[in-house]
């Protein structure tokens, strides 16, 4: 396994590593139960003193995660097994994060313990895993996403930011794929432009224009999804000790790709404004950007949209500075109200925004289709990471999704804005008249989630392995930090059911909730 060292953060060595294993942990890429190096191996493997060695394993002791064997070594541990993972908020001077699931749990089966069964048994055959695969080295510290978006067992799902599939142009696009494999099966057989299909960018970019975007014709990338997106301006900008600040709490999915390059994430809080720029660009006077990634539009998870005045300055910001800011934006077009204030690309004149508009997410997320608008050498740089990664996206999804996005976007967007409203006022009464007191929200002005603030005495983890013992998946606040202590927060998405089940299981979750409290008080937390 891989460790980075940041030698240059200021964070204390032993946090660090006992961060990234804790994450691991969380994540599942280490079971409990495996065996740790010794501390002897692990400092000659980091190249660090044995003492910084033993401080990360006694800091994961204390919190849970690690269990020593007189005579044996260290092991991975699970919630459960022993002490449960202590609160980060215990721990002086450190910021690490992990998975909620992981943390205070300890009945019978613990939610790390339904994931870790999910993937313990590696081959088919029934054989164990062969020791040479655990020690193969990796570069993966966390990968939250990958245990928290790829969770398909639950009966009622508000895990993901999602739209139910009842609401998709599933049909439109269908039929045009059929009648394209039909007509034109050359396409199967052709690699097409790394870029993107020119007529697809054609069609992306004059959407781009109606949202104030102007962009030169070659001035897009398709890429698969924008989490694709993310991925290629990591790889191309972003190496380690690199700063990358982000909204506090943000995007996992994110998080996980930036961690995955060694970055130093700097969580910026976020008030209904959207990312406090105020302090951003206090924390900058010490730390100089590198990147910095917001999804300023319905943020997900918390739903803030950043005001005018903050777009302003964060790009004024990347100027000063001179570095890239990431725009994401999946949710804009999903407002109910008054639309939301224009993009930062659209005031960006020295191409310091990569703007990723994602279509996947309202149209068809398994057709893994984006646009990421950006200029000149950042463009060209992003282009050749795209080609060393899949050499252009599939042609046959793209030209299969050209005609809705062309023609009908507009017309079918209206339509789900009103769809999504009356489904979110739904939940939203729900909420209202069944959340126990002390449970907080906010009503989303779009986007797709509700992002819950829990009283303190309610253990997400706790909560979160009871959930999902009862077949109900949500979000655990913790995996959408990269650093800071964990709140207790839940997001859910109440539109990735139809509308009888998210009621059904909104209901389900809101018992075990009053449960956790104490009993049934309702209290109309909408902030
Ligand atoms: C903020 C944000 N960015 C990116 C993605 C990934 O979307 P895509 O399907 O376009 O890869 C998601 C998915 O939930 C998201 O919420």
């Amino acid at each position: 396994m891989h460790i980075e060292i940041n030698r240059g953060s200021g964070r204390p060595l032993p946090l660090q590593i006992s961060d990234t294993l804790s994450q691991r942990i969380s994540s599942g890429l280490l079971q409990p139960g495996e065996q740790l190096p010794s501390v002897r191996k692990m400092a000659e493997m980091l190249e660090v003193c044995q003492v910084t060695v033993s401080k990360a394993y006694a800091d994961l002791e204390r919190r849970g995660w690690l269990i020593r064997r007189q005579g044996l070594g260290c092991f991975a541990a699970a919630p459960g097994s022993g002490a449960g993972p202590k609160p980060l908020a215990d721990r002086q001077g450190t910021t690490g994060s992990h998975a909620a699931g992981k943390r205070g749990a300890s009945e019978e089966q613990p939610a790390a313990a339904v994931y870790a069964g999910k993937h313990a048994t590696r081959f088919a055959s029934g054989r164990t895993e062969p020791e040479w695969q655990k020690d193969y080295e990796d570069y993966l510290p966390r990968a939250q996403l990958w245990r928290n978006f790829n969770f398909s067992e639950a009966e009622y799902s508000f895990h993901l930011a999602a739209i139910d599939s009842g609401m998709l142009p599933l049909k439109e696009i269908g039929a045009a794929m059929t009648s394209l494999v039909a007509k034109r099966p050359e396409l199967m057989s052709a690699y097409g432009n790394f870029q993107g299909d020119p007529s697809l960018r054609e069609a992306v970019r004059r959407h781009l224009r109606t949202r104030g975007i102007v962009l030169p014709p070659e001035g897009l990338l398709i890429t698969s999804g924008t989490q694709q997106g993310i991925d290629l301006v990591a790889r191309t900008f972003v190496g380690p000790g690199d700063t990358v600040y982000l909204e506090a709490p943000s995007y996992t999915g994110a998080i996980d790709v930036f961690a995955g390059r060694g970055a130093d994430m700097i969580g910026v809080p976020v008030d209904k404004d959207g990312m406090r720029v105020d302090l951003l660009t206090k924390l900058c006077d010490r730390r100089p950007p590198k990147l910095i990634y917001t999804v300023p539009t319905f943020q997900n998870p918390c739903g803030a949209t950043m005001s005018l005045e903050r777009r302003q300055r964060l790009l004024e910001l990347a100027r000063s500075y001179g570095c890239l800011i990431v725009e994401d934006d999946p949710f804009s077009d999903l407002y109910f109200g008054s639309p939301p204030p224009p993009s930062i690309k659209s005031l960006d004149t020295e191409g310091h925004v990569v703007y990723m508009k994602s279509f996947s997410k309202v149209l068809a997320p398994g057709c893994r289709v984006a646009g990421v608008a950006a200029e000149g050498d950042i463009l060209e740089r992003l282009t050749a990471a795209k080609a060393a990664s899949d050499l252009g996206s599939p042609l046959l999804i793209q030209l299969a999704v050209l005609p809705f996005i062309a023609d009908r976007y507009e017309a079918y967007m209206k339509g789900l804005r009103s769809a999504l409203k009356s489904r979110m006022a739904r939940a939203a009464a729900l909420l209202k008249r069944h959340a126990p007191k002390g449970v907080r929200w906010n009503i989303p002005g779009g986007g797709l989630n509700f992002w819950l603030e829990l009283p303190d005495y309610i253990d997400t983890g706790e909560l979160y392995s009871r959930a999902i013992r009862q077949g109900i998946s949500f979000l655990p606040g913790n995996v959408c930090y990269s650093g800071e202590p964990p709140a207790h927060h839940i997001r859910i998405c109440y539109a990735q059911m139809d509308e009888a089940k998210m009621e059904q299981g909104l209901l389900k979750l809101l018992l075990l909730l009053a449960e956790a409290a104490g009993g049934f008080k309702a209290g109309d937390g909408a902030k």
